[in-house]
């Protein structure tokens, strides 16, 4: 039974403190936390495969090499944030079952295809850049675990987000041809990327409870308004232009007015009819499939150890 509103969980979420695995919670509240969590790491894991799909045509070695690492560090994110909803009682085969059978989702936004180089600046910059608006917030959620995770996480995705920069800045600053990459990403990427924050508050099924339970601090509009009034000053940096005529300054809002992105596209991708849901969905299960084997030697391994420990 779920515990009375005046209990210790209702107490420590009044006081701005930590809820920890051992600590009784309502069980929709751990189901949220669960899905939110596993959606997340699954977002990391698919992540990568955009972003890889240039690490072997990089331009240059130094290039190379920081691309792996980004793309290393995205399935590190992965691997904390399962190790995060383990702590809730769920196991990490589960949560990958249902990600391979289509049963728990991932960001939307990575079923969009990286057409050039400047894709990989322009993923860096905008959705590791929205990744840093909507994850800052969750720094401060009420689950310790989650939070805790999430404080390394940002730290990464700051960096992920300056190496996206700078290759837009140095593309732009570069011939016309390259130039105009640098263009073409932004105008693909920038709906995409506001899309990322999730439908409307008026359409958010979870946003009012979520954030009654302080697991999300800012509801998705806010948010995306956020995103929106930080990435206009930056990309007069670039020289760039960010794809919206209906964008200018509202100082009885004291923010940008923008274009929102299409619900409707948004909705469809999330319901697997995006342009690269089934690409991406497929690569995973190859990988998983081919990973077997590393598994179950993994898992005899540490079996003979712990025998030998034993001993
Ligand atoms: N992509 C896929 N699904 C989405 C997206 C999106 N961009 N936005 C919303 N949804 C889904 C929600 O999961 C929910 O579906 P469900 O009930 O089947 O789980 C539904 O749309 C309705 O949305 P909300 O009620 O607004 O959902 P929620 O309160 O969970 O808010 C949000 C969505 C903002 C994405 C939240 O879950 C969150 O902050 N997650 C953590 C961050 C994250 O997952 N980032 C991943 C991308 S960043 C990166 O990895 C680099």
């Amino acid at each position: 039974a779920d515990p009375p509103a005046d209990d210790y969980f209702h107490q420590v979420i009044a006081a701005d403190q930590k809820i920890e695995p051992r600590d009784a919670m309502p069980e929709a509240y751990r189901r949220t936390l669960v899905r939110q969590i596993a959606q997340h790491a699954h977002s990391e894991i698919i992540g990568m495969q955009p972003e890889s799909n240039w690490i072997s045509r990089a331009p240059s070695l130094k290039r190379k090499a920081i691309l792996l690492a980004k793309v290393q560090d995205e399935a590190g994110h992965g691997l904390y944030l399962y190790a995060a909803a383990e702590t809730l009682g769920v196991s990490r085969e589960e949560l990958v079952d249902k990600l391979l059978t289509g049963r728990q989702k991932y960001s939307s936004i990575f079923n969009y295809p990286t057409l050039t180089w400047a894709d990989v600046g322009a993923i860096g910059w905008l959705v590791d850049g929205a990744a840093i608006v909507n994850q800052v917030p969750l720094c401060r959620c009420s689950y310790g675990p989650y939070a805790r995770a999430m404080i390394r996480i940002c730290k990464e995705e700051s960096f992920h987000q300056r190496q996206g920069f700078e290759i837009l800045y140095t593309l732009a600053r570069g011939t016309a041809a390259q130039r105009e990459l640098a263009q073409d990403a932004i105008d693909r990427w920038w709906y995409p990327s506001l899309a990322m924050f999730g439908p409307p508050d008026s359409d958010s099924t979870h946003s009012e409870q979520s954030m009654a339970w302080k697991i999300k601090r800012f509801s998705n509009d806010e948010l995306r308004q956020r995103f929106v009034d930080m990435c206009v000053g930056q990309a007069e940096v670039l020289g760039l232009a960010l794809p919206d005529p209906q964008l200018r300054w509202n100082p009885d809002r004291g923010g940008y007015d923008f274009t929102q992105p299409d619900f409707d596209e948004l909705f469809q991708v999330i319901s697997g009819d995006g342009p690269c849901n089934r690409q991406r969905l497929a690569h995973r299960r190859a990988a998983h499939d081919e990973g077997e084997w590393v598994r179950r030697a993994a898992a005899a391994y540490a079996a003979k150890s712990a025998e030998r420990r034993a001993a």
